[in-house]
């Protein structure tokens, strides 16, 4: 599907650009926005690397990567990357990853974001599972994710590779028919 678009009350979801570059460097480059994340601060090289890749990875079919820019409708910037990425190893399934600019957190855009990305897996591409994987000290994240109904269940031992030590994982998760609230 190409291309996305979902929108909250104060958030919308477009595809990436590769004019993106320098507002995602103000992500991917913060020592902040990374700390818990499985790679170290990125320069503009490699941020520039990752965004023509995902734009690319865009339009291929069928596709499997959705890296998607999060803005700020008041404002129209982008202050948020958010990712799908469907599982050729499991039917109907995805991971999830996100991340907003550190100047922005605390206001509700992380719960409000990843409800944005679960809908777009869950409506758009009619998924049945979606899951994130975060680090254990990761508390905000492990706080966003359960607000909108991941449930935590278990970890991955020794997952990421970080500054030369392994780290474990811990998977939250959400089946579609809880984020339509079945029964
Ligand atoms: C995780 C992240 C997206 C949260 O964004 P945010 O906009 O601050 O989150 P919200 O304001 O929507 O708050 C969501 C919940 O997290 C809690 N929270 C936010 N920051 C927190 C912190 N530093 N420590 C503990 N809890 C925190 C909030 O209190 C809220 O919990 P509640 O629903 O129980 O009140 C943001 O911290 C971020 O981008 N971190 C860096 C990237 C990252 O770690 N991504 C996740 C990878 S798994």
């Amino acid at each position: 599907m190409h291309p996305v678009t979902r929108s909250s009350a104060r958030l919308y979801l477009r595809e990436l650009a590769i004019t993106d570059v320098d507002s995602l460097l103000a992500i991917y480059g913060s020592p902040a926005s990374t700390e818990h994340l499985s790679f170290e601060p990125r320069n503009r090289d490699q941020v520039e690397q990752v965004v023509a890749w995902s734009v690319a990875e865009a339009t291929v079919t069928p596709r499997t990567e959705y890296a998607l820019a999060v803005v700020e409708s008041e404002t129209a910037e982008l202050i948020g990357s958010g990712r799908l990425a469907l599982d050729s190893h499991q039917q109907r399934g995805a991971t999830m990853g996100f991340a907003l600019r550190p100047d922005v957190w605390g206001r509700g855009y992380g719960v409000e974001m990843v409800r944005l990305l679960l809908s777009v897996g869950f409506n758009d591409l009619k998924l049945h599972r979606i899951w994130g994987a975060r680090s254990p000290l990761n508390e905000a994240s492990a706080k966003t994710m359960s607000a909108v109904g991941m449930v935590e269940e278990g970890t991955i031992r020794e997952h990421v590779l970080k500054a030369g030590e392994w780290r474990d994982s811990v998977v939250h998760a959400i089946l579609d028919r809880k984020f339509f609230r079945c029964p």
